[in-house]
């Protein structure tokens, strides 16, 4: 296990709650190293989302085992479920989830403040990462007051906050323009050499997948690794 971050064995996925059963996974097995980045593409409604909120413990799989830097996710309490998903695990979700009362500082600086990092820490350090994201002039800017673009990049630096072993992005350059997609991507890339943080990135886009370690498709509710 030494060398892997995430992973999971037989992961299955139902929903109950709508007008009929949908097993959305169906028995995936996942093994992510460190400083590995790893795109999984895959039709609309195939799981992409549902997958990765289940790697990340935000969603208890139907069956099967998600394990973090060794720890199972079943074996764990509410609690300290919580604590390694803030420790170890970034998320820059399909919709980016800012706080929108917040500024960019404040956003970045939160997940360190609920971490137990006193303010002054914290708003150094979250000031460090939207530098290092492109965005030291926009910090006091609330979301509402950035581009679509700069939102994407503060949910960056907001996952990249607590030095995480790895980060999980859904579309991460979904409603990005070329240059802003190209400069996401090339953050990622430094970041996993630099910092040796891992990524599993949900995309519809291939170029970005392209550049990325290895592709997997989900299909029929089943992981397959694709030829490169
Ligand atoms: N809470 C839920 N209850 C019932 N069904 C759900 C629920 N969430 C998702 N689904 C179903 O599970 C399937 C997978 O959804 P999911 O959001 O994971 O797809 P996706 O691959 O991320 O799609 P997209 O590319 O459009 O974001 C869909 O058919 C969806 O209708
Ligand atoms: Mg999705």
């Amino acid at each position: 296990m030494d060398n892997i971050v995430l992973s999971c064995a037989n992961v299955t996925k139902d929903y109950d709650e709508g007008p009929q059963r949908v097993s959305v996974l169906k028995g995936v097995d996942f093994q992510l190293q460190r400083a590995q980045r790893v795109a999984i593409v895959g039709a609309s409604g195939s799981g992409k989302s549902t997958l990765l909120n289940v790697l990340g413990g935000l969603d208890k799989p139907s069956g099967g085992e998600v394990t973090v830097l060794g720890q199972a996710f079943s074996k764990l309490s509410e609690n300290k479920r919580g604590k390694v998903r803030n420790q170890s695990m970034g998320f820059v979700y399909q919709f980016h989830h800012l706080l929108p009362e917040f500024s960019a500082l404040e956003n970045v600086a939160m997940p360190l403040l609920i971490a137990g990092q006193d303010k002054k820490a914290a708003q150094d350090k979250a000031q460090e990462l939207l530098s290092e994201v492109g965005l030291i002039e926009r910090i006091h800017h609330k979301p509402a007051e950035l581009s679509g673009g700069e939102r994407q990049r503060v949910a960056i630096a907001r996952a990249l906050a607590n030095d995480p072993a790895c980060v999980l992005m859904d579309e991460p350059t979904g409603n990005l323009d070329k240059d802003n997609a190209m400069a996401i991507q090339q953050l990622m890339m430094s970041l996993s050499k630099s910092l040796a943080i891992s990524f599993v990135v949900v995309t519809h886009d291939e170029q970005l997948a392209h550049t990325l370690d290895l592709v997997y498709e989900l299909a029929d509710g089943v992981l397959i690794e694709r030829a490169s």
